[in-house]
């Protein structure tokens, strides 16, 4: 990349980046991989063990870049993050809304409070940020956000309720604040990537634990198992990299005139395409086909031995 497209409006100055989530899986990527390409990095985490392992091997590889406490769902740490990063290097010219949390269950069983979690990080994460950066922004007439949406915010499968609506809820709001903003000379960007090995699914098996515990007394252990059985293998056979999504994230901030959305992945291409073309009853019958969930639920395998598999999926996820 020439220098002038890193400070293209910062007078000769790196451009900041502002990555939440940016302490492990694809927001830690995005942060090596702008490092290296000379921005001035901040990635910001709740974990301090993270953040000093990555600070650790930033100095190691010489890069700039620094780490930031941060919990997208505290106003006040928001607050300080942002005055943070200005203290130390100025308005934030590029903010990727990249913290996220999965939590998987069916609409019938998951809980009113694990939803607002869900969407208190996904959703109000975001939507929290962002106008801490906006201000600075309109006055430079120039900057971007980075919303990390997912194909879930544009298909839901089972057990993805509350992801999969915190996912549409911000890629519904990213296609209004893109015509908001898109006057004062700021671009709003959405990333949709498909299954990516990273630590997402361990924390998902985690917060989703309560609904995993028992479900073979639940009438949906078949969805369970078969859900559970096909994000295993579909994260085992993604041949995608946290890598691959952070340099498609740096395609979206470089390019002049960006596009509304990004996705990463083949899958990801394909199963949007496929939402595309067909009928809300065509995908319905192809993905409860795939699932197995096209049969009676009373015929679906006894209790005990869906229970048994659920565990050993749990735990080969943990
Ligand atoms: N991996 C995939 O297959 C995939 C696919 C589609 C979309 N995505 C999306 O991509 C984003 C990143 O996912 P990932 O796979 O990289 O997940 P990950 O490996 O679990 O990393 C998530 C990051 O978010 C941070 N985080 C979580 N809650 C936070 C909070 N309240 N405040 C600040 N930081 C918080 C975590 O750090 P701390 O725990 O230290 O705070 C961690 O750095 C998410 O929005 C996810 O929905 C992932």
């Amino acid at each position: 990349m020439s220098d002038s497209t890193m400070t293209n409006s910062t007078g000769g100055k790196p451009e900041t980046v502002l990555i939440t989530g940016g302490t492990d899986g694809l927001g830690r990527a995005a942060a090596i991989l702008f490092a290296s390409e000379g921005y001035r990095v901040f990635a910001a985490g709740r974990n301090a063990e993270k953040r000093a392992a990555l600070e650790q091997f930033a100095e190691e590889k010489s890069l700039t870049l620094e780490t930031l406490d941060l919990d997208v769902t505290s106003d006040e740490s928001a607050s300080r993050a942002v005055a943070e990063v200005e203290r130390r290097a100025g308005p934030v010219d590029v903010l990727v809304n990249n913290a996220g949390i999965a939590i998987a269950a069916v609409m019938e069983e998951v809980s009113v409070d694990d939803l607002r979690k869900q969407f208190e990080t996904n959703v109000f994460g975001g939507v929290r940020m962002t106008p801490r950066v906006l201000p600075a922004m309109r006055e430079r007439r120039s900057g971007r956000i980075i919303n990390m949406s997912s194909v879930a915010g544009r298909v839901s499968n089972p057990l993805f309720g509350p992801y999969s609506g915190s996912k549409h809820a911000l890629e519904a709001i990213s296609d209004a604040q893109r015509m908001e903003v898109a006057p004062f000379g700021i671009r709003v960007v959405l990333i949709e990537p498909g299954f990516i090995a990273t630590t997402i699914n361990r924390a998902a098996a985690e917060l989703s634990s309560r609904y995993m515990k028992n479900p073979a007394t639940s009438p949906y252990a078949r969805a369970y198992l078969s859900v559970l059985k096909m994000v295993q293998k579909r994260v085992a056979s993604s041949k995608t990299t946290p890598e691959d999504c952070a340099r498609v994230i740096l395609r979206a901030v470089r390019a002049p005139n960006p596009r509304a959305r990004y996705s990463v992945t083949r899958e990801a291409q394909i199963t949007i395409a496929l939402r595309w073309l067909l009928s809300d009853r065509r995908m319905d019958k192809m993905t409860m086909r795939a699932l197995g969930l096209d049969r009676d639920a009373d015929e679906a395998g006894s209790a005990q031995s869906v229970q048994a598999e659920i565990e050993q999926l749990v735990r080969a996820r943990r």
